[in-house]
């Protein structure tokens, strides 16, 4: 799939990248139809500048450009207690979609704007429809 450029930052000091954010496009199926999710990660800071609140600020500004658009979930891998703290991931809103693959259940999260915004039930999935203009971000 390609990258959801108006959703992928990198923090760079004096030409040296300090961290980074990706956003794929995604989505929720079932028999009935889908609804797009932006797949949020990998989100990734240079180990000693680790705790310094790049992370924080990559972050922010990924969710800040999505809720400024038509995005209405996100979801994501990651630390519940970092990711549910700072900034509205949980994993009860992933309990009832299916993945490919081994997943951690716990650590699969989703950040939902609008109550009813995705169905509760479908497979996860990426959104091929956004190669052609799909409406991902
Ligand atoms: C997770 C990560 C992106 C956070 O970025 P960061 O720049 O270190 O974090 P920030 O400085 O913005 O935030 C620091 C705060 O988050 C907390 N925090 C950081 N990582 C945490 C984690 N895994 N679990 C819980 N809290 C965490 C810190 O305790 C700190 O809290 P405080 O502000 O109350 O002191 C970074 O640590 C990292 O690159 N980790 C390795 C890659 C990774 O695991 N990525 C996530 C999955 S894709």
């Amino acid at each position: 799939m390609p990258v959801i450029d108006a959703l992928s930052f990198a923090a760079v000091e004096d030409g040296k990248l300090l961290g980074s954010i990706q956003a794929w496009p995604a989505r929720v199926h079932d028999v009935n139809g889908s609804d797009s999710i932006i797949l949020v990660g990998p989100v990734a800071v240079t180990p000693e500048l680790q705790g310094r609140g790049i992370g924080k600020m990559l972050m922010t500004r990924l969710l800040e450009t999505a809720d400024a658009g038509a995005a209405d979930a996100m979801v994501m891998i990651g630390d519940p207690d970092y990711y549910g703290r700072f900034f509205g991931f949980h994993a009860d809103a992933t309990s009832g979609w299916d993945v490919a693959g081994p997943v951690e259940r716990h650590r699969l999260l989703a950040r939902i704007r609008r109550p009813g915004g995705i169905r509760a039930f479908g497979q996860l999935g990426p959104d091929p429809s956004f190669a052609t203009g799909g409406v991902a971000a």
